[in-house]
């Protein structure tokens, strides 16, 4: 999941593509670099580490020059070294290239290709600039030789080029990996996503798979993969710019968390006929059946219990990653519901064409609105929920429980009840917000030290442990696992030893007495326990409490405590939370 943007106009390039890349670093931050073309020659900047840091060394913002690309990678063929780091190069240097994607005929094109050039990096992405350069050579003008050589390449992909040859342009290819065009005035850009352009210019053109663009400084050409130019759809982006900015907060992550009771506020402003509809296809669907990954999957399992308690609709969840694995039980009677934060993980995506092809209605969930899922999918709610910059899904998580509860509530026929139950909600959750800022950093701190946490409930309180366990897992390194109270007994038990920290979310629910039953037993055994609770319990070493609220809202209650604990954790680690090592916020290959 890498971050690719491309610019071609008035203003120096060098400062565009830092900017941009600054605002795509959440992409991925292993390595950055840029092309540069001046006077008809490609300045090449690159290195491995953080941007900024590359930005420095390379001393990029003296750069010269209104045409390049620029990347900020997330490895995926080959370590993270200077060599590995995009744009690549041809071996005369007259043709660079960014990537984001993986080339799954990589090593035949490189056993074919390394006879006739010479190849500097391990990665997938090096055998693009010179298969390009192999066209070049056989008499293609720059953009067709670029538009050949994508049609060599299998697996994901999206590229964009720049040449010597024809310096006044950026010529891009899509396949899966997203890109988005940004149209200015006497500039043009070309990224991952449009928050990396959204200073300049909210109008934009998203690129489908298959499809081509030749970008200059006045004109926007998209071509289909048979070279017919096609007519642009240009869409306004509605995010704000100052949105997707840290303002005065030192992590996104900690901004994104205390964003979430506007967020609440926010997402459940839903068009009532729009929901309405979607919730007469679930009450008709012969079988309904969540796709998510990490958070939104979590997200997916409180909503089953949301549809169950609610609407009483049965409702199952299946992984991104496995639901291609169910193919033979999906058909045109099944209704799918996706959930994706970015709309772009290849896991969820490649399910839902899957479910697709069956004949299976597609319903998403999503906070980018005209992401490859959204222009999927038969029906779309948006999350409202801003951009979200910090790798760990925080504001997004939120915004996909409230959008599952008001389809829940929907299904109930109690749709402006339940949308009120929710602002009311949005409330107490603003209100406990500076009880757990005081409370959790020592939480944290005193338990730095410690490398097993396990994280234990009940019911629809369930999937919140494992939420709150992977939360803790990403941003602080730190082994975490979400399982039911009541399995505990049943092997992992033998874990718990001295101090062993144990966090129940255990709300005065229907679940209350038995949790307790099972935390005894932990604390029998020594652990260190940790409640999210509306009831200070004895058994409880340390208690974070929470607003009392109708039982099947507690997942909206509890969830900010548990990525509280998360951040400070990692703060208390030294870590940055905002860009956890080996992660990146859109999992866009599989
Ligand atoms: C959550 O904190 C992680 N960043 C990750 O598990 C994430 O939820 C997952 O990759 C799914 O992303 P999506 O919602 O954009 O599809």
């Amino acid at each position: 999941m890498c971050g690719l943007i491309g610019y071609v106009g008035d203003e120096p390039a060098a400062a565009v593509l830092s900017g941009a890349l600054a605002r795509l670093e959440y992409r991925g931050y292993d390595s950055a670099g840029v092309a540069i073309l001046n006077d008809g020659i490609i300045i090449l900047a690159k290195d491995k580490g953080k941007l900024a840091d590359v930005i420095k060394a390379c001393k990029i913002d003296t750069l010269v020059g209104h045409v390049g690309i620029g990347h900020t990678r997330w490895a995926t063929h080959g370590g993270v070294t200077k060599e590995n780091a995009h744009p690549h190069c041809d071996d005369k240097n007259q043709i660079a290239v960014v990537h984001n994607g993986i080339i799954e005929n990589c090593v035949e094109l490189r056993a074919r290709l390394s006879r006739k050039y010479k190849f500097i990096s391990d990665t997938d992405t090096e055998v693009i600039p010179h298969l390009i350069r192999e066209y070049i050579d056989s008499g293609l003008t720059f953009e067709r030789a670029v538009f050949a050589a994508a049609r060599e390449l299998k697996g994901s992909y999206a590229i964009l080029a720049v040449s010597m040859l024809e310096p006044e342009k950026v010529v891009a290819v899509r396949k899966e990996s997203p890109l988005v065009i940004g149209l200015g005035v006497k500039s043009n850009y070309i990224g991952s996503d449009a928050l990396s352009f959204l200073p300049y210019t909210k109008n934009v053109i998203f690129l489908e798979d298959n499809e081509r663009a030749v970008i200059t400084k006045d004109k926007v050409t998209v071509y289909n993969e048979d070279h017919e130019e096609l007519t642009q759809k240009v869409t306004q982006i509605q995010w704000e710019w100052k949105a997707g900015t840290k303002g005065n907060y030192d992590y996104y992550m900690l901004k994104e968390i205390e964003e979430q009771p506007q967020v609440i506020r926010q997402s459940i402003m839903q068009d009532n006929n729009l929901i309405n509809r979607m919730a007469i296809e679930i009450l008709r669907a012969r079988q309904v059946v969540f796709v998510g990954c990490g958070s939104s999957r979590n997200a997916a399992l409180i909503g089953r219990y949301a549809f169950s308690k609610i609407g009483h609709v049965f409702s199952d969840v299946i992984l991104g990653s496995e639901f291609g694995y169910f193919s033979e039980s999906v058909d045109k009677r099944t209704l799918v519901i996706a959930l994706s934060q970015s709309g772009e993980t290849a896991d969820v995506l490649d399910g839902v064409k899957q479910a697709k092809t069956n004949g299976a209605t597609v319903f998403s969930l999503v906070n980018v609105a005209g992401s490859s899922l959204a222009r999927m999918s038969d029906k779309v709610l948006c999350l409202n929920g801003g951009p979200e910059i910090g790798v760990a899904a925080t504001k997004s998580f939120m915004a996909e429980l409230c959008l599952l509860y008001l389809l829940a509530f929907a299904m109930d026929g109690t749709l402006e009840k339940g949308r009120g139950m929710l602002r009311d909600v949005s409330d107490l959750v603003e209100a406990d917000l500076p009880r757990h800022s005081s409370r959790i950093p020592g939480i944290a701190n005193r338990l730095k030290e410690r490398e097993d946490f396990y994280f234990l409930a009940r019911g629809i309180n369930f999937a919140m442990a494992g939420e709150g366990a992977l939360k803790l897992k990403e941003i602080s390194y730190v082994h975490a696992e979400g399982m039911p109270a009541g399995e505990l007994k049943h092997g992992t038990l033998a874990l718990i030893d001295n101090g062993t920290p144990v966090v129940v979310i255990c709300p005065t629910d229907y679940t209350f007495t038995d949790t307790i039953t099972n935390i005894m037993e932990a604390k029998a055994r020594g652990a260190h326990i940790i409640g999210i609770s509306n009831s200070a319990e004895s058994v409880f070493n340390d208690c974070i409490m929470i607003s009392k609220v109708d039982e099947v809202l507690y997942p909206l209650v509890t969830t900010i405590p548990l990525q509280l604990l998360a951040y400070h954790s990692a703060l208390a680690r030294g870590l940055d939370p905002d860009k956890p090592r080996n992660l990146a916020k859109s999992v866009t290959v599989k």
